[in-house]
């Protein structure tokens, strides 16, 4: 019998560097920070932590523009940094992945800088160059992500090259072979380091089409871009065939180290992520539909449940993530936000697959709050009127007090005007109620329950406001509407955790409070 994987029974958890600690009083999050700050990761009981970009980058994506896949920015610490973390990490019993960013560079890697002496230069072709459309502008109408054409003209040479992200970001070319085994190398390095895995890095992307297509254009033009991105059909620059085998090659390498491939497989239609988890391709995936489902019972149900059909226990189910608002943002924010974002981690620690928690989705926290010229995500700062990413990555609140904990100095994105000292991590600990302590108790919970045993899919029951399903001995159900709802539960059956308020079991029925997660299981049904 194969041994179950090491991240089966996992929480994730996702450091956002920048945000996370800063430990020197720069402002900017680093990893002695993190190191600092094990212990409430410990206590917390998340045992897989991702760690966002840490190397040598200009920032202009922040991090995500990499200039060495092999060194660590001064501003985050050192590689040996990097090697204590993985150490105290692993005395501790948890894991750390590292971000892969393989799709794009910096455009101050010594890769591009070689490419740009022209079409001869021996690095040329790690990049993706192409002549002018007729027109003379750029030789397709593929867009970037953050605004604008995906193509930029390199004058010396006449060319453009692609760029699916800033004109900082250039695309590398993946249908040239050194820059694959390029990526073997990187990732050994990683692995034999003592990483335990990867978050890959737009996933979806790497291969284009050859030919350079056009992709069909949408009839209107949002005029944000991430709107006018989405409003594109991706035929020929996304989610190409041939990139799931990059992965394949990939997982030969993983394999020989244990090592945890997470995919971020940005892709709306769940059954086009399964295909990255496909047996020898990608052990995980994130499946990010779950963040688009609003504080509606149908939406939630069928989002869940198509999500759960196609990806099943090979999902990673973000509760938020530094690119899109917060779950309690998302869910209406205030008080109420909090409560639904806790009931849905609730439900999402009850399916198969592993949950992620964004650091602060802990502290029950909306986005926090910024001025508009506060903004440094470059989608807000470039395009005049779009919303950045800077609310889901202001800094963690620890402790009451100047920059709430987070560093001596002035932080590099503030704080977020609306956080409180109820907000912080220090506050919350000693809080019997907090939204700290609540979490805090469901990951115990689930590590009591052990959910990832149970081989059932969620059978879907309730209805109407309750989203309910079984699995096994345990019913997990979500009562989005704001008065108690009640669902029938076998005699016996007993209350585990509820994420808000009080739940309890009489004549067969479970009480569960509005707005609320109870997980119940029935002992009985675990020994039959
Ligand atoms: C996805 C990352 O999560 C995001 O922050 C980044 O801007 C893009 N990929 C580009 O690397």
């Amino acid at each position: 019998m194969t041994p179950s994987p090491w991240w089966e029974r996992a929480v994730g958890y996702e450091v956002y560097l920048r945000s996370f600690s800063d430990s020197d009083g720069d402002g900017i999050g680093d990893l002695p920070g993190v190191l600092e700050r094990l212990d409430h990761l410990d206590e917390l009981g998340v045992e897989l932590i991702w760690l966002t970009p840490f190397y040598p980058s200009p920032q202009a994506d922040h991090g995500y523009d990499v200039a060495d896949y092999r060194g660590v920015d001064p501003t985050f610490g050192s590689l040996e940094d990097v090697d204590r973390l993985v150490d105290e990490l692993h005395a501790r019993g948890m894991r750390l992945i590292v971000d892969l960013v393989p799709n794009h560079t910096s455009d101050r890697h010594a890769w591009f800088r070689s490419a740009l002496n022209g079409p001869d230069d021996p690095y040329r072709d790690y990049y993706v160059w192409a002549d002018p459309g007729p027109d003379g502008g750029p030789p397709n109408n593929w867009v970037s992500h953050f605004g604008g054409p995906a193509w930029t003209l390199d004058e010396a040479s006449g060319q453009y090259y692609l760029h699916l992200f800033l004109p900082e970001q250039p695309d590398l070319n993946w249908a040239n072979p050194a820059v694959r085994s390029e990526f073997d190398d990187i990732l050994r390095f990683w692995f034999e380091r003592g990483v335990d895995g990867l978050r890959i890095d737009v996933a979806h992307s790497l291969v284009i089409d050859p030919r350079l297509r056009d992709n069909p254009a949408p009839g209107d033009r949002p005029t944000d871009p991430r709107e006018l991105f989405a409003a594109f059909e991706h035929r020929h620059d996304l989610d190409q065939p041939g990139v799931v085998d990059i992965y394949r090659r990939w997982r030969k390498i993983a394999d020989e180290h244990d090592a945890l491939l997470l995919g971020e497989v940005y892709l709306v239609d769940p059954g086009r992520v399964a295909r990255y988890v496909d047996d020898g391709a990608l052990q995980l995936a994130f499946c990010f539909s779950v963040l688009k489902a609003g504080w509606d019972a149908a939406e939630i149900r069928q989002t869940l449940a198509r999500a759960v059909t196609a990806v099943g226990d090979r999902a990673a189910w973000p509760l938020s993530s530094h690119d899109e608002a917060r779950a309690a943002s998302r869910f209406g924010g205030g008080p109420a936000g909090t409560r639904r974002a806790l009931a849905y981690l609730t439900l999402l620690c009850a399916l198969p697959g592993v949950p992620f928690l964004l650091q602060g989705d802990e502290l029950g926290l909306a986005d926090g709050r910024i001025d508009r010229d506060e903004a440094t995500d470059p989608i807000a700062v470039r395009n005049r009127g779009a919303t950045g990413r800077d609310g889901s990555r202001t800094p963690v609140p620890w402790a009451p007090g100047p920059a709430l904990g987070f560093t001596d100095g002035t932080p590099w994105l503030p704080v977020g005007r609306n956080r409180t000292p109820a907000d912080t991590v220090a506050v919350q600990r000693d809080t019997a109620d907090s939204p700290l302590s609540r979490v805090s108790r469901l990951l115990a919970v689930r590590r009591d329950l052990a959910p990832w045993t149970i081989d059932e899919p969620p059978e879907w029951i309730g209805g109407g406001r309750l989203v309910a399903f079984r699995r096994g001995r345990l019913t997990a159900a979500c009562n989005v509407g704001s008065e108690p709802a009640a669902l029938s539960v076998p005699a016996g059956a007993r209350v585990v955790y509820a994420s808000a308020g009080e739940a309890t079991v009489a004549d067969g029925l479970v009480r569960v409070p509005g707005e609320a997660t109870v997980l119940v299981v029935d002992d009985a049904a675990g020994r039959s």
